[in-house]
């Protein structure tokens, strides 16, 4: 059985003034997620994605169809608080998430919400701030660490609750490259050594390429999913969706345009070298 299970959802946001009409954003979107997946979801502005995504820990409920974590229904208003213990939602933006003036106190704080006892809630801190490897900034200031250790901090106040999967929303959007790589690491490990289920929203499309699988949204529609390479291998489907394709992807695939002989798909550097290589030589 699938872990996170959205079936033909569709959803409206409520516009404001009541002779409007509220616009629907989800028309009859499916997705089954495994327990332990790594799933990288994508899509240019406006696509859905978040919309989609808050509807995994019951902060949306679908206007038509059916969403279930674990089996649980989201719309049954009594199993709130066990699917949000269940899947964290990490967002964008640090600063708006961070809620204590020293690191270890906001990471104690939802655990502190679930009614865990003092004990329990020290170890399990320790072991969040383990994880993200920010032990040593546990009694720093929240405000004075970098934008990825922030973040990091952020996903360290989510594995305090012990959740069995993490959705994250963009969450180096607004990070320096180094600060990106920090996170994503941290997150590739949380899924290989925790096992935790891990939806990735972004639109970095290098991020995508160590996913499991990844799942393109547009106009609130899923628009094509599969492995990173038979995604990736869709490089004219993308494009026509205004998406664009790693950068490796991007070169080989632009020299076959050009008539080259070239592999269908390059994903990362080490692909796009090898493939490039041969024909160098020839
Ligand atoms: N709170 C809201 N109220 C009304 N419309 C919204 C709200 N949030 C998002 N939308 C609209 O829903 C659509 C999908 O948005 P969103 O889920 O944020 O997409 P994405 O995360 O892919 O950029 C967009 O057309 C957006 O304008
Ligand atoms: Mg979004």
């Amino acid at each position: 059985m699938d872990y996170l299970s959205a079936e033909h959802v569709t959803f409206a946001y409520q516009s404001e003034s009541e002779n409007e009409e509220s616009l629907e954003v989800l028309h009859d979107v499916s997705l089954g997620i495994r327990k332990g997946e790594f799933v990288a979801l994508l899509g240019h502005n406006g696509s859905g994605k978040s919309t989609f995504a808050k509807h995994f820990n019951a902060m949306l409920l679908p206007s038509g169809g059916k969403v279930y974590v674990d089996g649980l229904d989201t719309m049954d208003e009594n199993l709130k608080l066990e699917i949000r213990r269940r899947v964290g939602l990490v967002l964008q933006n640090p600063d708006n998430q961070l809620v204590a003036s020293i690191v270890e106190e906001d990471v104690a704080f939802g655990p502190e919400n679930l009614g865990i006892a003092p004990p329990e809630i020290r170890r399990r801190v320790d072991d969040a701030l383990r994880a993200v490897e920010m032990y040593d900034y546990r009694l720093n200031a929240p405000y004075k660490l970098s934008g990825g250790q922030k973040q990091r901090i952020a996903i360290a106040g989510i594995i305090a609750m012990q959740p069995d999967c993490i959705v994250l929303d963009e969450p180096t959007a607004m990070l320096d490259p180094r600060g990106r790589t920090e996170v994503l690491d941290t997150i590739h490990k949380l899924n290989r050594e925790k096992g935790i289920t891990i939806v990735l929203i972004t639109h970095y499309m290098d991020e995508a390429v160590g996913a499991d699988r990844v799942v393109v949204m547009d106009e609130g529609r899923i628009l094509t999913q599969g492995t990173p390479r038979e995604v990736f291998s869709q490089v004219q489907l993308l494009k026509d969706h205004q998406l664009s394709v790693p950068q490796a992807t991007e070169l080989v695939w632009r020299l076959k345009q050009e008539g080259y002989d070239l592999p269908l798909c390059a994903l990362n550097i080490d692909e796009c070298v090898a493939a490039l290589e041969p024909l160098l030589k020839s």
